[in-house]
């Protein structure tokens, strides 16, 4: 057995959540590498212990009280062992509870908000020397310019795709949601240290860039003139990142589509036809007591708009049932919204109330039970407009993404331009190619193909102007088979 002392400091994080949960898991693994801790996939044998964790749904909240209850043994047998293991809460529900933390569940040495992972080096050292710490503040500094990046190797362990995140908080304040008080103000990273981080993974051998943010398409960060850049000027930008095959942007609202991102949705082939547009309701009184800002003539309108940019275009969305006071005609406005578009794929959601959200005061509340049988209903809608779909691009050519070993011997998953799961027979040297591809069939959460010529050495998608007039346009078809509106 090696001694305590020689054996490297072992970090173990568990992420909960959106993607930016993801993305900040791996930022605090960089910022501890640096004070040498070794990522472990094996709790047990962790010193620190950090749960990323989620604050939007009260079930996301209450997990975390669960697994702070199993840690307790883990605590005890790590103390057996002559170890000490530092349990950390970091994520939306350290924002949101900070001490509350401390006092309901003793196990916890460390509790740090989202704008302080940049300090967790000193704050588990304080927390080992003077005993249970909370630092949920909004610091001045910004925590980006003191998170330390990954080694090339890390980098590449970690895969094909990569999320950046390029904006955080949100000004929107939907009467539902927390994160406008759990993330904060909206803030936008400047353009220099985006293409920075973008630059380093892509030498990495990172192909496609995944920008994320809570109101992505808000950014404006400055640019390299002085001024603030749209959405639309930055990606054009990340997509001259030599090594860059592809870009994706997640989660988006509705009111700030501007045109000219639209428009790249057209014309910037690196900028793959798929996009997440939460609408989370399809009735207009409800769309109002959320807050959100458009109703849902405004919304079909942004649709159409994408569309004739990009007629191929994949949509995804984000659901709420039972808001407060929702009626069955309103859910039904809901349904009829999924049978107009034809999502390619979508979230929903039952409303949970969350403390210190406009929503949560109102008296309407909608019964559980009416939430789970509306729950029930527009899944259902929501998995025939998918399988369309999915269905749609059967016996269709185009290019996937390879990313990873399949499920079986010889297979290879990758992602086609629609976000779609692809298993293909490939030899695993595929991994980071964009190839061309048939699509044979569908499986219950991923399509086959078969691989056809290599593709373009450059990787990107075709998007001359002959292949998008061929462009499939699953949503037409998948609105043909539920028989359209
Ligand atoms: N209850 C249910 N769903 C919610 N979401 C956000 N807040 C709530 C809530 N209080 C959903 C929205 C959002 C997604 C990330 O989570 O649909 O788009
Ligand atoms: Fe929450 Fe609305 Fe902001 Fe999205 S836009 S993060 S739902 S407040």
């Amino acid at each position: 057995m090696s001694s305590v002392t020689s054996r490297p400091r072992k970090l173990y994080v568990k992420s909960y959540g959106c993607q930016m949960n993801v993305y900040d898991s791996q930022r605090m693994a960089d910022v501890l590498a640096r004070e040498g801790y070794v990522e472990t996939s094996m709790p047990d044998d962790a010193d620190v212990l950090v749960l990323n964790t989620c604050h939007i749904r009260e079930k996301a909240a209450e997990k975390v009280y669960s697994e702070l209850g199993r840690l307790r043994v883990l605590k005890q047998a790590a103390a057996l062992e002559g170890r000490s293991l530092t349990v950390a809460v970091a994520g939306c529900v350290a924002q949101a509870e900070g001490e509350e933390i401390i006092r309901r569940a003793p196990v916890v040495d460390l509790v740090v908000g989202p704008q302080n992972y940049h300090r967790l080096p000193d704050l588990v050292a304080r927390a080992a020397r003077d005993g249970r710490v909370v630092d949920t503040e909004f610091p001045a500094e910004d925590k980006f310019d003191h998170l330390a990046a990954p080694s090339a190797a890390v980098t590449r362990s970690r895969g094909v795709t990569a999320f950046v995140t390029v904006q955080e908080g949100c000004d929107k304040f939907c009467t539902f949601c927390v994160v406008p008080y759990t993330r904060g103000a909206e803030f936008s990273r400047p353009v220099a240290k985006i293409v920075a981080e973008v630059e380093r993974l892509a030498d990495a051998g990172v192909r496609e860039i995944r920008l994320i943010g809570q109101n992505v398409n808000a950014w404006h960060g400055e640019g390299p003139d002085g001024r603030a850049w749209t959405l639309a000027q930055l990606l054009y930008r990340l997509a001259a990142v030599p090594g860059v095959a592809r870009l994706r942007y997640t989660t988006s609202h509705p009111r700030d589509m501007d045109e000219a991102l639209i428009a790249a949705h057209g014309e910037l082939p690196a900028l793959m036809p798929q996009l997440h547009l939460p609408v989370q309701s399809g009735s207009d009184r409800v769309l109002a007591a959320m807050n959100r800002k458009h109703d849902r003539a405004e919304f079909l309108a942004v649709v159409a708009r994408l569309r004739a940019a990009r007629p191929d275009i994949a949509m995804s969305s984000d659901f709420i049932v039972g808001f407060p006071g929702e009626t069955e005609q309103e859910f039904r406005d809901t349904l009829a919204l999924v049978d107009e578009v034809g999502f390619a794929s979508a979230y929903s959601f039952k409303y949970s109330s969350r403390p210190g959200t406009p929503a949560a005061d109102s008296e309407n509340q909608v019964s559980e039970a009416e939430k789970t049988e509306r729950l029930a209903r527009l899944q259902a809608r929501i998995d025939f407009h998918a399988a369309a779909f999915n269905a749609a691009t059967v016996g269709r050519t185009t290019e996937v993404l390879f990313e990873s070993t399949g499920r079986h011997d010889g297979q290879m998953t990758g992602r086609s331009p629609w976000m779609q799961s692809v298993q293909v027979m490939a030899p695993a040297s595929v991994k980071g190619e964009v190839l061309t591809v048939r699509i044979t069939g569908t499986g219950t959460n991923s399509l086959y193909g078969a691989l056809l010529a290599p593709a373009r050495h450059d990787g990107a998608a075709p998007n001359d102007t002959a292949s998008r007039n061929e462009a499939l346009r699953p949503h037409e078809a998948a609105r043909a088979a539920s028989g359209g509106l």
